[in-house]
């Protein structure tokens, strides 16, 4: 008999991701702090608050991260923390950053240190934040100062999370800082935040020749709205290059292409060790003629599974078909990001079933996937979203800061501590994945003889 086992390749990743302003606490001196001040800007008027308290109680989670079989965490560090005025450094900062992070290591979890993570010092942000060149050296100062304090303890460098995303919704959509809605503007972050990853890149490995230096893209799957349409194939063409394709061009090749830009940038070309993807959904684009607008915004296939709160399809198969087409790219790659909000955890067990069963295609033909961090170890502070959205494998409740593991959490353990997936898993957990994780979307899962 045939005994189907999903094994993944020995010495393979298995976390959780966070952001510091997501979970830390306390955070004041950066953009999003004064952002959450203002009416209107955050669902239900939530602000981050205490958060999930990190900068008091990180090593609790740790602890609860290691005992659910986890063996690496991705975090980022809080540039306002750290530099809470020009070239003030605060050495308790650095101090709590280093009991943090090795914190980790005493509990086997590999760190994976993102630098940028969407906040910025208020007085970067005054200073026209990443519009203004200028920052671009003020961030390699600080990127320096944290590779010389903190590199003894950090190999997996991530420098900028999600640069299209940060500026599509800063600088295009307007809903998070600064409130913009200028497609020029938007690009000119664009090639800022990516100007900045080479300098880093550049920086990181001068300072630390055993650093891993990754950018994290978050990576759409992109179709048209109507596929009978000729314009919205065109427009989801453009859309898909605008949003997923240029920055992995410009990191690997060294070249802008347009609207990013029309010119050779040397100092991009190559400066990936690996490539961070963040996966959530599929997103259709089309043309709207009367809205000119609509059509940047990506829209949901209604026909599929959506998550809370419209948030996205359930697509696995995308993350799949995304991962051969990066595969091109010739680089490492970690999953730094996939999950989905779902408070009451009924859709969480398939989510995450699914998404590794295509990881797992892709790896068999030889895809380069060294790791995967679920987003997140446990609910957090959701942007614009605030609270309501719970992407936690651990469930937090907010009043009290008590924390309850949900069923994908204790899931996920048993996963990452088999580094495989059975079928009795997937009985256990979530029956209705089974077609998915070794049927027909996976055809070739069959391979173990049992
Ligand atoms: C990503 C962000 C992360 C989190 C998830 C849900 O775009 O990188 O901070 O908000 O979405």
């Amino acid at each position: 008999m045939y005994q189907p086992v999903l094994s993944f390749p020995e010495g393979f990743l298995w976390g959780t991701a966070t952001a510091s302003h997501q979970v830390e606490g306390g955070n004041t001196n950066n953009d999003w702090y004064l952002w959450e001040q203002q009416p209107g800007r955050i669902c239900n008027g939530d602000r981050a608050g205490t958060a999930c308290d990190w900068w008091n109680r990180a090593e609790e989670d740790f602890d609860r991260a290691r005992e659910l079989g986890q063996n690496t965490h991705r975090l980022s560090l809080e540039w306002s923390r750290l530099e809470p005025r020009p070239g003030e450094w605060d050495a308790a900062a650095f101090a709590r950053y280093r009991q943090m992070l090795a914190g980790l290591r005493q509990r086997h979890l590999e760190p994976m240190v993102t630098l940028f993570h969407f906040t910025l010092p208020i007085w970067v942000a005054q200073r026209g934040g990443w519009m203004n060149p200028e920052t671009i050296p003020l961030f390699t100062r600080y990127v320096e100062r944290a590779v010389r304090e903190l590199g003894d303890l950090v190999t997996l460098w991530c420098t900028i999370n999600e640069p299209v995303v940060y500026a599509y919704q800063g600088y295009l959509r307007g809903i998070w800082p600064p409130g913009r809605q200028s497609f020029p503007d938007a690009i000119r972050v664009l090639r800022h935040l990516l100007l900045a990853h080479g300098e880093a890149y550049r920086l990181i490995h001068a300072l630390q020749g055993s650093a891993q230096v990754g950018l994290v893209k978050n990576m759409l799957y992109v179709e048209p709205l109507r596929p009978a349409s000729w314009l919205d194939r065109k427009w989801a063409g453009f859309m898909n290059r605008l949003y997923n394709e240029l920055s992995l061009i410009a990191v690997t090749e060294g070249r802008f292409l347009p609207p990013l830009g029309m010119e050779r940038v040397p100092k991009l070309m190559d400066s990936i060790d690996f490539l961070g993807v963040n996966y959530y959904t599929r997103a259709l684009f089309g043309v709207d003629k009367r809205q000119w607008m609509n059509s940047l915004n990506p829209r949901l296939n209604t026909a599929g599974v959506i998550s809370d709160y419209e948030y996205g399809e359930v697509f696995p198969e995308g993350l799949y078909r995304i991962l051969k087409h990066v595969q091109g790219y010739g680089k490492p790659i970690y999953i730094t990001e996939n999950g989905v909000p779902d408070a009451d955890d009924d859709l969480r067990p398939y989510f995450i079933l699914t998404h590794l069963a295509q990881i797992w295609r892709a790896i068999q033909e030889g895809v380069p996937v060294r790791g995967y961090y679920h987003w997140s170890l446990l609910d957090n502070f959701e942007w614009s979203e605030g609270y309501r959205m719970r992407f936690g494998l651990i469930e937090v409740d907010f009043a009290t800061q008590s924390r309850r593991v949900r069923r994908s959490g204790r899931m996920f353990a048993e996963i990452c501590q088999a580094n495989a997936i059975t079928p009795e898993l997937v009985e256990r957990y979530a029956p209705e994945a089974m077609e998915a994780v070794f049927g027909a979307g996976v055809p070739s899962a069959v391979k173990e003889v049992g």
